[in-house]
């Protein structure tokens, strides 16, 4: 029997489980518990996958929201598109939007303190992706994918998107500085 030439035994699948195979498979499914097993033992003790939390919620209650927080906590503007810079109380939801093409509004944040960072998108899929941090996301519209945040190190912080949306893609940046 070869790749090319059709198997001898028509019905090879009745044919009786070779010793060596038998020890190939009972291999593999005790492999994939380890794994399994791994999985979860990485995701707590790991300290590199995000813990992060989605919900449903819809393009007009998360733009509602994010509008909310602009209103209450914007100290400036910044860039020729004038982007709100916001500056929340430590310890507060925080609402990021992802859409053609930029990344609305930019947050000021304190050195230490934790947020929860809410992210979704208003038209496609887009990536957040924090720089030089390397945290990838992705965004979704109407889904709020919440994680806890608490930036440890003080600085400003890119935000590009990785995943293509269209001509302004390579365009798509945002900011969040931490003081
Ligand atoms: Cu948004 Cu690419």
């Amino acid at each position: 029997m070869s790749a090319i030439s059709p198997p001898e035994q028509r019905i090879w699948w009745k044919a009786p489980l070779d010793k060596l195979e038998f020890i190939w498979i009972a291999i593999a499914f005790v492999w994939s518990l380890v794994m399994f097993v791994m999985m979860i033992w990485w995701h707590i003790y790991g300290n590199q996958n995000l813990a992060n939390v989605v919900s449903k919620t819809t393009k007009e209650m998360y733009a509602a929201k994010t509008q909310a927080v602009v209103d209450k906590y914007t100290v400036r503007t910044e860039t020729d598109k004038q982007i709100p810079v916001v500056k929340p109380p430590a310890g507060s939801d925080i609402y990021l939007i992802g859409r053609l093409w930029d990344w609305w509004p930019i947050y000021e944040l304190e050195k230490g303190k934790t947020y929860k960072l809410h992210l979704s998108a208003m038209d496609y899929m887009h990536g957040f992706s924090l720089q030089p941090q390397n945290i990838n996301i992705q965004v979704h519209p109407n889904y709020d994918h919440t994680v806890k945040i608490t930036p440890t190190q003080a600085g400003t912080y890119s935000i590009v998107c990785n995943e293509y949306c269209g001509v302004g893609h390579h365009a798509m940046v945002g900011r969040i500085y931490v003081k």
